[in-house]
């Protein structure tokens, strides 16, 4: 026997995509319960990104959340692009109209909408197992789910399928109804936590015969790295002296710059991929941030590639309910992928610029000098560069 809920929207995935939907549709008046298979403190622990764009943040702010990130986050106005030993500061205001980014881990983001929609009564199950979800071709979609020992039945209006690049949301799409476009790179981030001051007051991302590096921060106390390492690497492999050897070498420059050491408390390997699936919608399951998209970490666009979905999403879902309108839902898909494209673009641009590509000749080596060149030279080409990193303005 399993137990009937009843919502408007069903929500597979309490990540920022999910925990933002629901929300947002909240705001419009949408009732929704969100399913998570971890439990609330592995989610609000687990350490991903920490890059907001002024879309993102504005968003955050209108939506009555931001209070937190506008007390603790670290509002950016430039990053420094490091190669040849020299640094070279893209300035984002004069470039992108005067729009920034906030530094603001993703944990905390999903902090403050956890507490938000708890605090408006909102319902969000976590430790959820065995999710599946049914006729999605049809009015009346379900998701089946075991909680607490019990057989679980959620019918909605719509299913939104958040639940990460792992998730079962997309499977449940009929091979013969969606594309996927996948793209893998020959590198992976070893990312690092450490107990230390930061070392910069912006992010510094270097280009190095040795690989990729990036120096990131988190808060006055907490530090955040990243080196490039390769995909199939385990942490084992890299001891703390190997660490700093490498952030040494490959951050080396002429300027009297130096990197702060401390205790690394954290280390994980993420391998890169780009990735897409169309549309991004079956019948009445809707598909959200990593569950449709993946892009790699260098353009620092996961998290806000994620929050412009849902802002297009919730919308046409309100006007669904308010005004019985489906051509906004009908055009979802379209309209998100057009902004998905752009950020994949941008995403594997920086990438291609940034890292070292065992298998790339000297020409190609040369190449990303040139294009390194072209975007410390080039106000034209700055400007691409900082118009996309801060975000294009969200639709
Ligand atoms: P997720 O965050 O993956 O959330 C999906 C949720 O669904 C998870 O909580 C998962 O437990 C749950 N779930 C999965 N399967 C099921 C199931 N069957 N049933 C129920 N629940 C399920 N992005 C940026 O914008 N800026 C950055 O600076 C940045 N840096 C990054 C650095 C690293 C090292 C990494 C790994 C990622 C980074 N990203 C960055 C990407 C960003 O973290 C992701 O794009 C973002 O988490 C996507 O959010 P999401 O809600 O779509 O998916
Ligand atoms: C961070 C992550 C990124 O992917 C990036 O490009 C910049 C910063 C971070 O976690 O701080």
């Amino acid at each position: 026997m399993s137990r009937a809920l009843r919502t408007q929207v069903a929500i597979v995935g309490a990540g920022p995509a999910g925990l933002l939907l629901s929300h947002l549709l909240h705001l419009e008046g949408i009732e929704s319960v969100v399913l998570e298979s971890r439990s609330r403190s592995e989610i609000e622990s687990t350490i991903r990104a920490g890059v907001l764009e002024q879309g993102t943040v504005d968003l955050l702010v209108e939506a009555g959340v931001g209070e937190r990130m506008k007390r603790e986050g670290f509002v950016h106005r430039g990053i420094h692009l490091r190669f040849g030993g020299r640094s070279h500061r893209i300035c984002f205001p004069e470039l992108a109209d005067g729009r920034c980014i906030t530094v603001y881990a993703q944990h905390e983001v999903i902090k403050d909408l956890v507490r938000a929609r708890l605090d408006a009564g909102g319902r969000i199950l976590f430790g959820v197992e065995n999710v599946s979800l049914h006729d999605l071709a049809t009015h009346a979609p379900r998701v089946r789910f075991r909680h607490d020992g019990a057989e679980h039945e959620l019918r909605g209006d719509f299913v939104g399928g958040c639940d990460g690049f792992h998730g079962m949301a997309r499977l449940a799409m009929p091979t013969a109804t969606r594309r996927d476009f996948l793209h893998t790179y020959p590198l992976g981030w070893l990312g690092l936590l450490v107990e230390a001051p930061p070392s910069t007051d912006e992010l510094i991302y270097a280009y190095h015969p040795r690989g990729f590096a990036l120096v990131s921060t988190r808060s006055p106390t907490l530090q955040r790295f990243y080196l490039q390492c390769d995909p199939g690497d385990r942490v084992a492999q890299w001891s703390d002296d190997r660490i700093w050897s490498e952030l040494h070498a490959r951050l080396e420059n002429t300027e009297g710059w130096h990197l702060t050491e401390g205790r690394i408390t954290q280390k994980n390997v993420v391998a890169m991929r780009s990735f897409v699936c169309e549309p991004m919608r079956h019948g009445r399951l809707f598909l959200a941030g990593d569950a449709a998209h993946i892009v790699p970490p260098t353009g620092a666009k996961g998290l806000n590639l994620a929050v412009a979905d849902v802002r297009v999403l919730s919308r046409a879902m309100a006007e669904f309910f308010r005004a019985g309108r489906t051509d906004p839902l009908d055009a979802y898909s379209a309209t998100a992928l057009r902004r998905v494209w752009r950020t994949e673009h941008f995403s594997w641009w920086m990438t291609s610029m940034l890292h070292h590509f065992a298998d790339a000749d000297e020409f190609q080596q040369r190449l990303q000098l040139a294009q390194l060149d072209q975007v410390i030279t080039s106000t034209a080409a700055a400007k691409a560069l900082a118009e996309n990193y801060v975000g294009l303005p969200l639709p």
